[in-house]
């Protein structure tokens, strides 16, 4: 985009991956943190043509400001006030929280209206989901902006309500959960859950490779977050499992024991063409039921559109389908029966959307 110059606030792991994306976009790119040394790293990282700011003011002039700083509800919310000050009127503002509501960040803003979230996922470079969330009060000049913006760089952007999580991290919630719960009832062990994931359900990793990945503690506060959040949703309470993971001190690869142990060469053997048909059956279709579910509860809830549902998972997490998706394979009136019968046993962290049941009665 000629002529736009775009800022971004905070050269972490975020911050610099969002600038080597617009820099490589073409896009004339001032990057500002208050660290010298994580400015200069960060620019470093981004490697490409950026201009650097020690100081926020450096950011006048820009057209759009994409915000990654700690996620710290005080500390975005100073930002933007100072940014306020720093851009034109005319500037939109974005932040990249991924847990934090954009209308509370941009409260008590002079101009609410161009504040908006624009959450990019990690590596920003290599994942081509961008969620444009509209607080209460954004504008949609702004949502317009920071939507073509996002195209500029290539990404996918989709439109987002401002609710816990957003799209992608809320969908993605059943995938870790019912994998956990499955763990913990004893229906498989994390290496034939996470197989079964992989060799039938087609997702690139299972949900215990993934938490290991991510860092089971890191997991494990988001999953706190979005049961705090919502006051206690069946759905998302964490597993203690979890709880316990990080007690031990095991939190994935990083710690170097997770669910798997990753002193060797390889953390688990190579995958065979086929898994057994009675594993298979005990978890796809719950998992299926399960992500389905989520689906529905966000279509109730107006978060996005089916179609931007869909395509979040699959371009911010990779999974071959998206929750609708997942429904039409499993069928719809058996998505209901498996949760009413998990509901039965387990109770409500499985009742059925609204959205859900129409689907099962209507098919
Ligand atoms: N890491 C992820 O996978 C991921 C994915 C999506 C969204 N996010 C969100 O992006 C934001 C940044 O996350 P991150 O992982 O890049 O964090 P990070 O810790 O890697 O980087 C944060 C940077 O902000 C700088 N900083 C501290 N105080 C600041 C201030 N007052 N003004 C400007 N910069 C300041 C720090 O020096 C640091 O360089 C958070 O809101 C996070 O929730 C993170």
């Amino acid at each position: 985009m000629r002529g736009e110059r775009v800022g971004v606030v905070g050269a972490g792991t975020m911050g610099a991956g969002i600038a080597k994306l617009a820099a490589g976009a073409g896009i004339e790119v001032v990057m500002h943190d208050p660290d010298a040394d994580a400015l200069a790293v960060g620019v470093e990282r981004a490697g490409e043509d950026i201009t650097s700011a020690g100081e926020l003011d450096g950011l006048g002039g820009c057209t759009l400001v994409i915000e990654a700083a700690p996620e710290q509800l005080d500390l975005k919310r100073e930002l933007f006030a100072r940014l306020e000050s720093v851009c034109g009127a005319d500037a939109v503002l974005a932040t990249n929280t991924s847990s934090l509501s954009v209308t509370a960040v941009a409260a008590g803003a002079e101009r609410p209206g161009r504040i908006v979230g624009m959450h990019f996922f990690n590596p920003p470079t290599r994942m081509k989901l961008v969620e444009v969330i509209a607080g209460d009060d954004s504008s949609d000049a702004a949502l317009g902006a920071t939507t073509a913006m996002a195209e500029a760089m290539g990404r996918t952007p989709i439109r987002a309500r401002d609710s816990v999580g957003f799209v992608a991290n809320r969908c993605a919630r059943p995938f870790t959960l019912e994998s956990l719960r499955m763990l913990g009832e004893g229906v498989g062990t994390h290496d034939e859950i996470d197989r079964v994931c992989r060799v039938a359900g087609g997702f690139r990793m299972g949900a215990f490779e993934l938490m290991d990945l991510i860092g089971i503690d890191v997991n494990f506060a988001v999953a706190r977050s979005f049961f705090d959040q919502s006051f206690g949703e069946p759905r998302w309470r964490p597993h203690p499992i979890q709880q316990r993971m990080v007690d031990s001190g095991r939190l994935g690869r990083k710690s170097g024991r997770g669910f798997y142990d990753y002193s060797g060469a390889e953390h688990r053997p190579a995958d065979p063409e086929r898994v057994p048909e009675e594993l298979e059956s005990a978890i796809m279709p719950r998992l299926a039921a399960c992500i389905a579910n989520e689906g529905c509860f966000a279509l109730g809830d107006r978060v996005a559109t089916e179609e931007d549902i869909n395509t979040a998972m699959r371009l911010g997490f990779n999974w071959p389908l998206g929750p609708t998706e997942w429904g039409e394979r499993l069928g719809w009136s058996r998505a209901l029966g498996t949760l009413e019968e998990l509901r039965e046993l387990h109770g409500d962290a499985y009742r059925p959307a609204a959205d859900l049941r129409r689907r099962a009665s209507s098919r």
